[in-house]
């Protein structure tokens, strides 16, 4: 029997992921997102969406020459690294105005109180409250605050069904589900609720500190150095200071996490005897330069001719958004009736 429309066990799943521009692409957006994403980009059986989120990066950063810039760097890291665009939809966030419009829709029919509740918010919160500043909001924007709503628009465009990213952003999908439930009941089953998914052996790196890898956490280790520069990053790697030839632990050890993200299960087998046998924290910090080194040569060499093509990468970024829209356009005219914005006769 053939199933019915509407019935979800022919319906593909349909993978959506955003980065905000707000930096360089740095190794921890790569094992991360770009990496899994750009294989997955070549699975035919699965529809996929990648954008830059520029709109987001508004809610972060002032400065729009950066913008613009990590725009360009992050658009030529995921082509470098041979991201399947013929396959997946690669596009702009602010290229698709219906995200706009749609976010506005659904910001009408949020609770306060389920902003109120995001964890981001809450720490930006907390750290006015330990600095005691006078006004606990300071330095909050709205943007900032309502960043979860622009998220679930990102999304709900799409009918993504699933949604890839790491640990810290998983509320925002739990608001998502959240927004997109209030909606259905309110007008109709319109909104495909989607589901997080969240990889366990991928979902953070840590960075030359030992903390999370992050552009706000100033220790991140770019994507697209020159080997010099990759090479002296790693060494500032922090270790402890255990001699050669004493035992390491493989469980305390951030140039082991780093390894591990970039190699194979049996690889990473042959380094943990390594560990066992007291090897020299410079002889690893050599290995994991040239693991990474080999790994990212030949996509090092296409992103620099790329970045010193935008027009190529603009034009990529501008059919990629008119195909996008193929989509999100009626998909918003639905919505838009839906709530009672329509032609009067
Ligand atoms: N908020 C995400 C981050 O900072 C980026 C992002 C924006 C995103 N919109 C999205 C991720 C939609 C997944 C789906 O990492």
């Amino acid at each position: 029997m053939l199933p019915k429309e509407g019935n979800n066990v022919m319906q593909k799943e349909i993978y959506l992921t955003g980065i905000t521009t707000t930096g360089t692409p740095h190794i921890g957006n790569y094992v991360g997102a770009i990496g899994p994403g750009v294989q997955a980009s070549k699975d035919k059986s699965k529809d996929n969406f990648y954008f830059l989120a520029d709109l987001h990066a508004l809610a972060k950063a002032g400065d729009p020459e950066r913008i613009t810039r990590s725009t360009l760097e992050i658009a030529a890291a995921w082509l470098a690294l041979g991201l399947d665009i013929d396959n997946a939809y690669f596009y702009r966030q602010s290229d698709i105005h219906e995200i706009s419009e749609l976010t506005w829709i659904l910001t009408s029919m949020t609770s306060k109180g389920l902003m109120n509740r995001a964890h981001s918010y809450k720490a930006q919160v907390q750290n006015n409250i330990e600095s005691n500043a006078k006004d606990q909001d300071k330095g909050i924007n709205m943007a900032l605050y309502s960043y979860p709503i622009l998220m679930a628009a990102d999304i709900l465009m799409f009918k993504s069904t699933h949604v890839p990213v790491g640990r810290d952003q998983k509320q925002h999908i739990e608001m998502t589900r959240d927004i997109a439930q209030r909606f259905n009941h309110n007008y109709g089953d319109i909104l495909v609720i989607p589901e997080a998914v969240i990889s366990e052996e991928t979902a953070t790196l840590s960075g030359l500190d030992g903390r999370k890898m992050s552009k706000s956490y100033d220790n991140v280790i770019p994507l697209f150095v020159d080997e010099k520069k990759l090479k002296k990053l790693i060494m500032k790697v922090k270790t402890n200071s255990l001699e050669p030839g004493e035992k390491k632990d493989k469980d305390d050890s951030i140039l082991f996490d780093i390894f591990q993200a970039f190699s194979s299960k049996e690889e990473t087998k042959n380094i943990e005897k390594l560990y066992e046998q007291g090897i020299a924290w410079g002889e690893m910090k050599k290995i994991l330069f040239e693991c990474i080194n080999d790994q990212l040569k030949p996509a090092r060499e296409k992103y620099q001719i790329l970045i010193n093509n935008p027009k190529e990468i603009e034009n990529e970024l501008i059919s990629g958004a008119k195909r996008a829209r193929e989509i999100s356009i009626p998909y918003m005219e639905q919505i838009r009736s839906a709530v009672g914005i329509r032609k009067l006769c």
